[in-house]
């Protein structure tokens, strides 16, 4: 293996998705999988597969699927963990066991109640027991950066021995900092008699602000593996973000000498993927990825960016495959300019996606001068997605304001082509609006979490919302856009209805006669 090259182990859909809110669905799971196999991901963690069925079945299905990176499933140091991951890795082409065991002395005391040495050796008998099952074994001793480094160079030495093909060295509670961390690894590097028969990872988490931080000095001391995750999310402040660590190793290769298989024009498309399937809106200030990442503002800087990029600029958006607000279509453009204008962005649909994105194109041009390339995204991400809808918005009307009583008026058709009308007030239009919705589907959605955030900038702007809505036992998280943002509610809510009903949860009753 090449000496100089970092491996990006991706945890969006393992870690990523303990963040509290984050949970993703099947489907979202593949999709955003096929996405890091594209961005040229080298592991994908696809979940915990003995931590509930659906995680089992998600891990099986990205096994059965991706072909182009490892795929991983995560296990305790016991053996039904290890077999339900071995099961669940089944059809994967390469697979990998990621198995964990907490080597602290505060786990040990508080969590396990056990000694080093029984420790020891459930570490041993799990990466064994593991190792019996697969040849790629990574060993995890959680909490490593809170642990006595002693006994943390034992166990690596141990799992070694019994076959573990990769180290990794969380830094679980984010305690850690850049110099301590780096340390950590030169001196697991030189206490560790075998540690070149195994590849050294890292995993760390953002608690104090310092997750990318820590694992680049870690790369810098030896590690060749980063675990990180899409947009940093992750358990509480989440996990180090992927695309800081990977852009960092390449505008910086001259000082960290590393590179990666990471396609990274392919950043921000995952990015937004991520975000739509978890309902986290990414920061405007984010590195890589924010809205603002590669806006300037002052005049200075403006000034200074048209002499010479390079003045205010340390990396071109089209490298992380930024989409700017330049100007593209308007209501004059045709089917054959749109379709080219997807495809620069990588976009791709079936005729039928297509043909009904172009018609919401033409509406949305028609009240809106300038549409943009962020607009044409957000029009055409939800299409393709959904096959047959159960429920379409047909109209909607509104009256609400100061001393009035919010009343709406909304009409729906069915599957089978049925426009159905109701009526209804509420405390808000969107109150409003979501009973009448529940009044025609006979579904009575409960709304989780609300959030609208404009498209691009100006007054004309789209409104996109984003909803986590329940209905019975299941939640979906559901996007909506239109230059109306009660209009874009209503979408956003019964995109949701629609979610929850082609995930085949037979919760319909069929609506009463209007
Ligand atoms: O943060 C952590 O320690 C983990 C382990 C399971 C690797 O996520
Ligand atoms: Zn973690």
């Amino acid at each position: 293996m090449n000496n100089n090259k970092v491996l990006i182990f991706d945890t969006t859909l393992r870690d990523g998705e303990q963040a509290p809110g984050a949970s993703m669905n099947e489907n979202e799971k593949l999709e955003i999988a096929f996405a890091l196999e594209r961005l040229g991901v080298d592991i994908i963690e696809a979940g915990f597969p003995v931590s509930s069925k659906g995680d089992f079945d998600s891990v099986r299905n990205v096994a059965k699927h991706i072909k182009g990176s490892i795929v991983c499933g995560l296990a305790r140091s016991i053996q039904k963990d290890i077999d339900a991951a071995a099961l669940a890795l089944q059809p994967a082409q390469r697979g990998r066991i990621h198995v964990f065991l907490a080597t602290s002395k505060i786990h040990l005391e508080h969590k396990f109640k056990k000694t080093p040495d029984e420790i020891l050796q459930m570490a041993v008998s799990a990466v064994k027991y593991a190792r019996d099952k697969m040849d790629d074994i990574e060993f995890s001793p959680e909490d490593a950066s809170r642990s006595e480094k002693d006994f943390l160079y034992r166990v690596i030495e141990a799992v070694i021995n019994v076959g573990a093909t990769t180290v990794n060295i969380p830094d679980t509670v984010g305690y850690s900092t850049p110099a301590e961390y780096g340390q950590l690894i030169t001196d697991i590097k030189n206490n560790v008699p075998n540690i070149n028969k195994a590849i050294i990872s890292v995993h760390c988490h953002d608690d104090l602000g310092m997750a990318v931080a820590n694992s680049l000095a870690a790369i810098k001391n030896g590690a060749r593996q980063a675990e990180c995750t899409i947009n940093g999310v992750g358990e509480r402040a989440g996990n180090a973000s992927m695309e800081e660590i990977v852009m960092a190793l390449k505008t910086r290769a001259d000082f960290y000498g590393c590179t990666t298989g990471i396609k990274t024009q392919e950043i921000c498309r995952v990015s937004r993927l991520v975000s739509k399937a978890t309902g986290f809106l990414v920061p405007p200030n984010k590195a890589i990825v924010g809205g603002n990442a590669f806006r300037h503002e002052s005049g200075i800087h403006q000034d200074g960016m048209l002499k010479e990029r390079s003045t205010y600029e340390i990396m071109r958006p089209e490298d992380v495959g930024f989409v700017g607000t330049g100007l593209v279509l308007g209501k004059h453009s045709g089917r054959h300019a749109f379709k080219d204008r997807l495809k620069n962005l990588g976009v791709e649909l079936s005729e039928e996606a297509l043909e009904k994105a172009f018609e919401r194109f033409k509406a949305i041009a028609d009240k809106k001068k300038h549409v943009f390339d962020e607009d044409l995204l957000a029009i055409v991400e939800d299409e393709g997605k959904l096959g047959k809808n159960a429920w379409s918005l047909v109209s909607l009307t509104t009256t609400s304001g100061t001393n009035r009583i919010p009343k709406v008026n909304v009409a729906l058709k069915s599957a089978k082509g049925k426009t159905y009308k109701r009526n209804s007030t509420g405390d808000g239009p969107i109150d409003a609006c979501y009973k009448a919705i529940d009044s025609i589907t006979k579904l009575k959605g409960e709304l989780l979490e609300y959030s609208i955030q404009s498209v691009t900038h100006g007054k004309d702007a789209l409104g996109e919302v984003t909803v986590k809505v329940k209905i019975k036992d299941k939640s979906v998280i559901s996007h909506g856009t239109s230059t109306d943002i009660i209009v874009a509610s209503a979408q956003a809510y019964i995109n949701a209805v629609n979610k929850i009903l082609s995930q085949g949860h037979n919760v319909t009753k069929s609506p009463e006669k209007s």
